[in-house]
């Protein structure tokens, strides 16, 4: 029998190749998804034979990623708990699609991952799995009553003990989890929320505020329909758009949060998460719904990015309401068309205009000089009407004699 292990090439899912084959004696099917972590993919077929595995798949789902995972959490503007962009939030029912399209192709009947049972990325992933492929047997290889190993050191020594020399070094450095859209922090001093994050240390994607250049830069983006065209007038791909956004917002410190977040599994973490290009994104897609969505849909639209946070960050990407609501939110995003300027200066975003040909925006109806449109005598009768609860209520708690 064979199954298909979410393989990264790091330490803990190359220990997992030898310890599958011994406790489970699976052909072990290696798969690593490339979502834009930047990581060296040459020699990982080498590693992952040379460690037991058959075979090493390497699936770039870089567009697929952007287009259609990132996009909608864009356009919904989804943030979870006010900062976090859920950068590895909506990586995660990508990478268990792909593994179920590897176990079918390869008529694999498990699926193992490594992710650990305190994080939410085992959620995501086992989800995402049953969403799709309710009769594959899951594998969580750290949950599993055969696991013994509990540190580096002993996965390395595990390892060594099947005869796989690893350059693999003991001594821990953050848990990261890297992609095009961003990058995680977790572990080390952050998990003291009383410390300071060592900032020189930690930073990958850009530099610090303070380091950034005394001079701002200007940056132009046009959009489509809620989708990313251009950037400074050159027509590209969204994941060459967040590659360049992630250049410039990386040099001038935007982008990087700090936070003490609620994980589904019931413990807070705290983790800080760069995320310089797509933060810049959801700023200039926001900068130019602003000219073009109306208020009543605007506050509806609030609610529904909130929710979808929330699917996002649970792992119930395959739901019928996640569905729901991205059709929602793709129904709104008709006339989010335009373009949008502003400003990068140490670690801000800095509006510098905004245009649109759906632009709800009128000038003659918002300045203070009188219109044919709007008749101030208008307002009366309306505040009026739109008072007239609160003032009955007070009138019937003064006739009362109560506050
Ligand atoms: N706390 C974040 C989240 O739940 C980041 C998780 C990072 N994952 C990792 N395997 N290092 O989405
Ligand atoms: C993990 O446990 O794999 C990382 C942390 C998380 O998922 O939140």
């Amino acid at each position: 029998e064979k199954v298909i292990l979410a393989y990264s090439g790091g330490l803990d899912t190359t220990a997992i190749i030898p310890w599958l084959k011994e406790n489970y004696d699976y052909e072990v099917i290696c798969c690593c998804i490339d979502c834009g972590q930047e990581e060296e993919l040459d020699g990982l077929e080498e590693r992952a034979i040379s460690c037991g595995a058959s075979k090493l798949y390497i699936v770039d789902i870089i567009d697929e990623f952007c287009d259609d995972y990132i996009m909608p959490c864009v356009q919904a503007n989804a943030i979870y708990e006010n900062k976090y962009l859920l950068g590895t939030s909506m990586a995660r029912p990508l990478i268990a699609k792909k593994l179920v399209e590897i176990a079918r192709k390869e008529g694999a009947t498990a699926i193992c991952h490594g992710a650990t049972g305190k994080g939410n990325d085992q959620i995501r992933f086992e989800l995402g799995i049953k969403a799709l492929a309710p009769d594959l047997k899951i594998i969580a290889a750290w949950r599993d009553s055969k696991w013994t190993m509990d540190s580096r050191e002993s996965e390395i020594e595990y390892c060594k003990a099947h005869g796989i020399h690893l350059p693999f070094s003991a001594d821990t450095s953050y848990s990261r989890d890297r992609n095009i859209w961003h990058i995680s922090h977790e572990g080390l001093e952050l998990e003291d929320p009383a410390c300071e994050p060592n900032y020189d240390h930690l930073l990958v994607l850009g530099v610090s505020p303070e380091k950034a250049p005394e001079e701002g830069e200007y940056v132009t983006m046009t959009f489509e329909k809620g989708v990313p065209t251009s950037v400074n007038g050159k027509e590209m791909k969204v994941s060459d758009i967040i590659r360049e956004l992630n250049r410039l917002g990386g040099k001038h410190g935007v982008g990087i949060i700090d936070i003490v977040e609620n994980r589904v599994v019931g413990m807070k973490s705290r983790g800080v998460y760069e995320t310089p290009g797509g933060t810049i994104l959801m700023e200039a897609h926001q900068q130019l719904e602003e000219l073009v969505l109306d208020r009543a849909t605007m506050e509806v639209k609030k609610d529904m990015g909130n929710k979808l946070a929330q699917i996002v960050y649970e792992g119930k990407w395959f739901t019928p309401l996640c569905d729901a609501v991205r059709a929602f939110v793709t129904s709104t995003q008709e006339y989010v068309t335009g373009e949008v300027k502003f400003k990068l200066y140490k670690g801000n975003i800095i509006k510098a205009g905004t245009t649109s040909k759906y632009s709800l925006y009128s000038e003659s109806l918002a300045s203070f000089t009188t219109g044919d449109l709007y008749d101030h005598h208008d307002a009366s009768g309306f505040i009026t009407l739109f008072g007239l609860p609160l003032k009955v209520r007070a009138m019937k708690m003064q006739e009362i004699g109560e506050k």
